[in-house]
Formats: C-alpha cells, sequence, structure tokens
C-alpha cells in the first residue's frame, strides 16, 4: 500500500515537472543582454553613441542599460512597466510623428516583431536581466 502511493506520487511528480520549467501565462521574460541589447546594437547604435547623430541631438546614449535609462537631455525615455507612456515605445512605433521615428529615416521602420520585444520588456519592467 506504502510502496504504491509513493510509487503514484513520483510518476506525479515527473510528469509535471516540464510544466514548472515552462514560463507562467506563456508569456516568456524578455532579456536585455540577449533579446533587447542585439535590436539596440543592430538598429539604433551607430546614431546614438557619442559621435552619433542622434546622440548628438538628443543626448540619449545607447552604449550600456545604464547610460539608456539616463535617457535624453531632456528625460527618460522608458517608462518601467508601460511602453504606452514610454516615448522610446512611441517613437519606433511612429506613435509620437512620422518625422521622428525611430530608426530615423529607416524605410518601413523597425519589424514588427522586433518592436513586440521592446514592448514586451519595457511592460515586464525594463529590467536590466
Ligand atoms: C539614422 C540615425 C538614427 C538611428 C538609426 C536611430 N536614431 Fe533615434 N534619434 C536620431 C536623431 C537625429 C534624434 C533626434 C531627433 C530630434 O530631436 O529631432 C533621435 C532621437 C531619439 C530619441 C529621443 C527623442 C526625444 O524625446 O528627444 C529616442 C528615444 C530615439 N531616438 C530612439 C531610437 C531607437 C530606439 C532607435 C533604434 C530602434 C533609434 N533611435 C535609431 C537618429 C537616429
Amino acid at each position: 500500500m506504502k510502496i504504491r502511493f509513493l510509487l503514484g506520487s513520483a510518476v506525479l511528480a515527473v510528469l509535471s515537472f516540464p510544466a514548472l520549467g515552462s514560463p507562467a501565462q506563456g508569456q516568456p521574460q524578455v532579456s536585455y543582454k540577449n533579446d533587447v541589447a542585439p535590436i539596440i546594437h543592430d538598429y539604433c547604435l551607430n546614431c546614438h553613441e557619442p559621435g552619433g547623430k542622434g546622440y548628438e541631438k538628443s543626448g540619449l546614449d545607447m552604449r550600456t542599460y545604464q547610460s539608456l535609462m539616463q535617457g535624453t537631455k531632456f528625460g527618460t525615455v522608458i517608462k518601467p512597466g508601460d511602453s504606452f507612456t514610454s516615448i522610446l515605445i512611441q517613437l519606433v512605433e511612429g506613435r509620437a510623428h512620422a518625422s521622428i521615428k525611430m530608426p530615423f529615416g529607416m524605410s518601413g521602420g523597425l519589424a514588427k516583431d522586433k518592436i513586440e520585444i521592446l514592448k514586451k520588456w519595457v511592460n515586464q519592467g525594463a529590467q536590466d536581466n
């Protein structure tokens, strides 16, 4: 009796184990280092580091998490947890004004899936993860 019970719970534990490893509610955590930084590197950095025209005009240096969170000379561009009011997201979505859509001058703008990654990261708290 006792042995059967133990065996049963061992099988149950093994069967439910994969569920523990998968992210809650199908919302994988977006990583700054693995997901966000590569997009910035490919689409933003050449203008948003010292010497680039985005940096020279706005002061926004996107080389590190810290400098990104510092924002422009006028203030922050990311509001953790709130992609809707984050200026950076407004600009990549072209919600602010078409003439300052980011990446600046890129026809068609940033691909939808990449915008989604940035939005999710901000909504999940814009962590240095
Ligand atoms: C070709 C150059 C260029 C690229 C690439 C670029 N930017 Fe910019 N960015 C600019 C310029 C120029 C400004 C200043 C715009 C202005 O003030 O008129 C700016 C300003 C900004 C600002 C500050 C706006 C403000 O409130 O003053 C944000 C946020 C921004 N860029 C985000 C991004 C993001 C995110 C990317 C990549 C997805 C990106 N930029 C790529 C040139 C660029």
